[in-house]
Formats: structure tokens, C-alpha cells, sequence
């Protein structure tokens, strides 16, 4: 008999850490553990950490005195720090919270299984923060638990770009692409489970060279032949790497859907060298103008920094000149956060805070205008809709577009997992409200 372990995993941060998180789980289900909705009366609990910018460590020790409350009434409880924060700061999470069992990195965590039975033989905390020789991705297990309707699949993963503000080439690692066989078992299975849109991850998704097929283009066309499979998106993209075959298949590869994420994060020619980024806003711009004439639908999202160190303010009104010359659809913006250990933390030239705030502030105002601007004019527009799930209230049902906004509409609910055409009633600053299109409230 196996004895029944709940198991609770909060997890911070990118989609890669969400994925991260469920494969957790699933190396530590052959052990008996099932998963908890909370940290109450749960055996063990994986804290999965985000480093990318600040109060990542403060969150951490918060929600660390949370849970040494937890442990005191049930002391047999493990406590595990995974993920960047614990691969940059394994020792001062040690040292400060003695409580913790497990402290392992993001290419540590196929090791689990091993590490949960020194931690409960040993005293003293168990530390993994060594980037493996082996490839974590062989060792974990196949299947897992069903991820849904959308699906998150990890292709790549690590950064050599060293763009000066980025601590992920530091707890990531050096890049590594996983071969295509691997890639295309696991978007079988997930077919099978049901996901029909899937969503390829890598902090430099399209920089994949793996083996088995030419590129991230060639891999997306392998993934286009996987039945079930209906949609395909990825993310992270660098705009070095976006080659022309890659343009292409945003052209040619129907199943690839008009929506990129291509960050950008600034437009100053002089902050993107600062940033080592290696390219210039020019040639950020000629990019989109290419993807666009290879997709006209194709619409846009970005990353933005504010205030990275050296920023004037003539660099300021470039990057908003930028942000107004594509005209995005939805986008992440942040203050620049000094991160221990990269280039831009010790540069001169830091900006004040009260600079950063607004400046910020100036650049979310905008790209919430362009927002609910590409929002708008989805009204009165007949759009595929995937649905994902029952919406907020009694009746409705939620799905996205395949310019990944959420779409709320009466819908019945054998609809989930379905493609279905939706008459765009409303644009929302964040969503769309709609209606089945004709043919389907007849066949529905
Ligand atoms: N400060 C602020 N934003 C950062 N990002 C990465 N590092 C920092 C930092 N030190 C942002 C970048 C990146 C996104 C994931 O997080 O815009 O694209
Ligand atoms: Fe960080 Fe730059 Fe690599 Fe993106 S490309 S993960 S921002 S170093």
C-alpha cells in the first residue's frame, strides 16, 4: 500500500516555472504525493522561485515565516526552495531560514526523488545548485498529469546572450535545446490528453537547435503534423534569432497563430548597446515590417525595461516613440531592478527611483491606450475562438482568440476544446465579451 502524500507547489514568475512546477510533481507522484490546493496540513511544499527582478528574495523569506508556522504544528513537513532564486541564493536561504529540507536549482529538479529521501534521513539541509552534466530532461518522466485545453511545453532552455540586466543566463545556465524526437512524444501525449494549443517555451525559444529538424521553423512544421494539435505558439523570442524561416512559417504553417511576443525593451540605440541586446531599434522595426508583410494579422507584444542604468531622457521619448511606431497589443513593462552579480548592477549612471516610477508609468499609460485601442477594434469582428473553460458567470464560457485575448460569451459547456466562430460584441481594456456566430448557436 502506498502511503497518501499531499503535496503543495506555489510557483513565481514565468510560464517556464509553471511548467517547471508541474514536472515536479509529476517526479514526485510515483512517491505517493498528490496534490494539495494549499500549504495547510500538506507533507511536503515546494516554494519554485523567480529571481528576474526584485523583492523575489523578501517574497521568499515571507512566505517561508508562513510555513515555519505550519511546520511547528507538523513537524514532519518538507520544506523546498526550488527554482532561481534558490540557484543564485542557496546559501543565504540556509543560513537564514535553518527550516528549509531542499534548496535545488532549475536543472535539479529531475533529482528529487533522491534529494526527499536525504532530507528526510538527514539533518541539515539538502542543496542542489549544481548545473548537471547529464540532461535533466532524460531523466524525467514520461506523462504526467494533464495540462488542458492550453498546454505549455519546454523546448529550450538557458541563455548565452548576456543582455547586461538578466540574471537568467546566470540561474539558467548556458543555452540547451532539447532534440525534436523528445519534443514531438511529449506533444503527442498532450495531444492525447486533450491540449490543442501549445505553447513552446525557452528563455531564447527561437534560438532552438536541436537535433531532428532544421531550426525552430523546421520544428514548428513537425509540431504542425501532430493530430490534435491546432494550434502552436512560442515564447520567449530574441530578435537576433528571428530568421527568415521562421518569418515564413508565420506565413506558410496555418496552425501558427498571428501573435509573437518580441521583446524589445527599449528603443534608444544607445541603451539597447548598454544592454548588450545587439541590435538597434532600426533593425527591431524592420523586423516587425517583415513579419508583417510574411503575416498582415500578425499582431505584437513586447517587453519593456524603464530606466535601465545610463537611460536619459532623450532615450526615454525613443523608446516611446518605438512603442508608438508598432503599436502593440498587449505588453510587460518594468522598472529596471538591479540584479546581483550582472553587468548593469554596477554601472554608473543608475537613474533615481522617482525616475524610473515615471517614466514607467508614461510607457504603461501608453501601451494600455494601444491595449484597449486593438481590443476595441475587435468589435463587431467574427473570430475563432478556442474554448478553454466555464467563464465567471452562470452560463458563460471562456476561450481565447489566436491573438491570445480572452474571449467571455454564453456558450454550452461540451464546447471546451472546440475552435468555434464568436461575434465580437465588446473590447475590453483586458478581454472581449461575444456571441456564438450563427451557425453555431444553430448547432449548439
Ligand atoms: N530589471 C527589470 N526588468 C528585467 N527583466 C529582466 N531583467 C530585468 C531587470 N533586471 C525583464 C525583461 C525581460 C523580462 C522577462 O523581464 O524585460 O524580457
Ligand atoms: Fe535575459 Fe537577454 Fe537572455 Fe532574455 S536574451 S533571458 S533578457 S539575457
Amino acid at each position: 500500500m502506498t502511503d497518501k502524500k499531499r503535496l503543495f507547489v506555489k510557483n513565481w514568475g514565468c510560464q517556464m516555472n509553471v511548467y517547471d512546477g508541474g514536472r515536479m510533481a509529476d517526479v514526485l507522484a510515483p512517491l505517493g504525493y498528490a496534490p494539495a490546493e494549499a500549504p495547510e496540513g500538506a507533507d511536503m511544499v515546494i516554494l519554485n522561485t523567480c529571481h528576474i527582478r526584485e523583492k523575489a528574495t523578501e517574497k521568499l523569506f515571507s512566505e517561508l515565516g508562513r510555513l515555519r508556522a505550519l511546520k511547528q504544528e507538523r513537524p514532519g513537513m518538507v520544506i523546498a526552495v526550488a527554482g532561481c532564486v534558490a540557484q543564485a541564493e542557496g546559501a543565504e536561504i540556509t543560513a537564514r531560514a535553518p527550516y528549509v529540507d531542499m534548496v535545488f536549482g532549475p536543472q535539479s529538479y529531475h533529482r528529487l526523488p533522491e534529494m526527499v529521501a536525504r532530507a528526510t534521513r538527514a539533518a541539515g539541509a539538502v542543496i542542489e545548485t549544481e548545473f548537471p552534466a547529464e540532461e535533466k530532461f532524460d531523466h524525467l518522466p514520461e506523462g504526467g498529469a494533464p495540462q488542458g485545453v492550453t498546454g505549455f511545453l519546454t523546448v529550450q532552455e538557458g541563455c548565452d546572450k548576456f543582455c547586461a540586466f538578466c540574471v537568467v543566463p546566470y540561474t539558467r545556465g548556458a543555452e540547451f535545446s532539447r532534440p525534436a524526437g523528445a519534443i514531438l512524444a511529449e506533444a503527442r501525449r498532450m495531444a492525447a490528453q486533450g491540449t490543442k494549443e501549445l505553447t513552446l517555451l525557452g528563455q531564447n525559444v527561437n534560438a532552438w537547435h536541436g537535433e531532428g529538424a532544421d531550426g525552430l521553423a523546421g520544428l514548428l512544421r513537425l509540431l504542425a503534423e501532430v493530430p490534435g494539435i491546432e494550434r502552436l505558439r512560442y515564447t520567449t523570442s530574441h530578435p537576433r534569432d528571428m530568421d527568415e524561416a521562421l518569418i515564413a512559417a508565420h506565413r506558410d504553417i496555418p496552425q501558427v497563430m498571428p501573435f509573437l511576443h518580441l521583446p524589445v525593451q527599449s528603443g534608444s540605440d544607445r541603451i539597447l548597446s548598454t544592454m548588450n541586446r545587439g541590435h538597434t531599434a532600426e533593425h527591431y522595426l524592420r523586423l516587425v515590417e517583415r513579419l508583417r508583410r510574411a503575416r498582415p494579422d500578425l499582431a505584437l507584444s513586447t517587453d519593456i525595461i524603464a530606466g535601465h542604468p545610463g537611460e536619459r531622457e532623450e532615450d526615454h521619448q525613443a523608446t516611446l516613440a518605438l512603442i508608438r511606431e508598432v503599436g502593440f497589443a498587449q505588453a510587460f513593462s518594468f522598472k529596471y531592478s538591479p540584479r546581483p552579480g550582472t553587468p548593469a548592477a554596477g554601472m554608473a549612471g543608475q537613474v533615481e527611483e522617482a525616475t524610473k516610477d515615471r517614466r514607467l508609468a508614461e510607457i504603461q499609460a501608453l501601451l494600455r491606450d494601444q491595449q484597449a485601442a486593438f481590443n476595441a477594434r475587435m468589435t463587431g469582428t467574427i473570430c475563432e475562438v478556442l474554448w478553454t473553460g466555464p467563464g465567471r458567470h452562470p452560463g458563460q464560457m471562456s476561450g481565447r482568440t489566436p491573438w491570445l485575448q480572452p474571449v467571455h460569451a454564453l456558450a454550452p459547456s461540451h464546447c471546451v476544446g472546440r475552435i468555434t466562430p464568436v461575434r465580437i460584441l465588446a473590447g475590453h481594456p483586458n478581454s472581449l465579451s461575444g456571441e456564438l456566430a450563427e451557425q453555431e448557436r444553430t448547432a449548439a
